[in-house]
């Protein structure tokens, strides 16, 4: 709960308000680009929600924030924003918000199919979401993108008989996983490949779906402040040659449209472009080496 005797000063004024128990995670700057700015090392409110459109995604980013340091100075209705999340981000994708705070804030996302549903990384244990992604048909697969992520991975698995799909390097995170792989696997399930891409973590794995979408984890994102697709330099914990290697291997994902990373910004690519991109990437990540 925000309390706003610990506001940030820099918060213009008015109704939100983001207080200094920011983790600095960037979920609001996501949900809200409009509303919600970086200040090195916290978010805060840098224009107030002027439309019914920034008003819902100013709620969004506070039931998004993984330590509830987004407040509201005046009584504020929250059920209409609570019954938007998950959210469309096209065709059957949805992110899901409630990011939690044991995976930093990480985003995480649902995908319908007709052949069973998949959560891509987990959000936080919700009664609102399980009663959601029951009224969309459960949940069948859960793809953990690395062992930063898992979040309550395990609480959704057990309450919808889902199995867990983790890389072996990174299991320790989810050491009862239900499917342990130790590579990439194009072949066990209909709409998706999965590709290992170690770099960030040892065990990083991405989930490209029906070979437009692709899940990234905290691999590839949309680098708001260098306006480019890219990696995270600062935030690479295994290895930053393995991780360009991995990112150059993405090559071959020629058709897709939309990155959705769980730390970063999400991303549209545009029908034809993401070989362009990751070469852009690369040779923007070999100069940072
Ligand atoms: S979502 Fe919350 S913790 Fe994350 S950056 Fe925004 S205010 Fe800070
Ligand atoms: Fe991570």
């Amino acid at each position: 709960m925000a309390n706003h005797k610990l506001a940030l000063k820099e918060n213009v004024e008015g109704n939100f308000f983001v207080d200094t128990t920011c983790i600095d995670c960037g979920a609001c700057r996501h949900f809200s680009p409009e509303n919600f700015g970086a200040l090195g090392g916290y978010s805060y409110v840098h224009k107030q929600p002027e439309n019914e459109a920034e008003i819902l995604t100013s709620k969004q980013a506070l039931l998004a924030c993984p330590v509830g340091c987004i407040g509201t100075t005046e009584k504020t209705e929250l059920k209409s924003a609570i019954n938007s999340l998950p959210r469309k981000m096209a065709e059957n994708i949805f992110i899901n918000g409630f990011n939690h705070e044991n995976s930093f804030g990480a985003h995480s996302y649902f995908i319908r199919s007709e052949d069973g549903n998949w959560l891509a990384d987990s959000p936080r244990f919700t009664k609102h979401l399980v009663k959601k992604f029951e009224e969309l048909g459960g949940i069948k697969y859960i793809w953990l993108s690395h062992r930063d992520d898992v979040a309550d991975a395990k609480k959704y698995a057990e309450h919808f008989g889902a199995k867990r799909i983790i890389h072996k390097f990174d299991s320790k995170a989810q050491p009862d996983a239900e499917i342990i792989l130790e590579d990439d696997d194009f072949t066990s399930f209909k709409n998706a490949r999965i590709f290992y891409v170690p770099g960030h973590t040892k065990g990083h794995l991405t989930l490209l779906w029906k070979d437009k979408f692709l899940f990234t984890g905290d691999h590839f994102a949309w680098l708001t402040s260098k306006k480019m697709f890219g990696s995270f330099r600062t935030a690479c914990w295994y290895s930053w040659e393995e991780q360009i290697k991995s990112v150059e291997r993405l090559k071959v994902c020629e058709k897709v449209e939309h990155v959705f990373p769980g730390h970063g910004m999400w991303g549209e690519v545009g029908t034809g472009k993401f070989p362009e991109v990751i070469e852009k990437a690369v040779n923007w990540m070999i100069s940072v080496k």
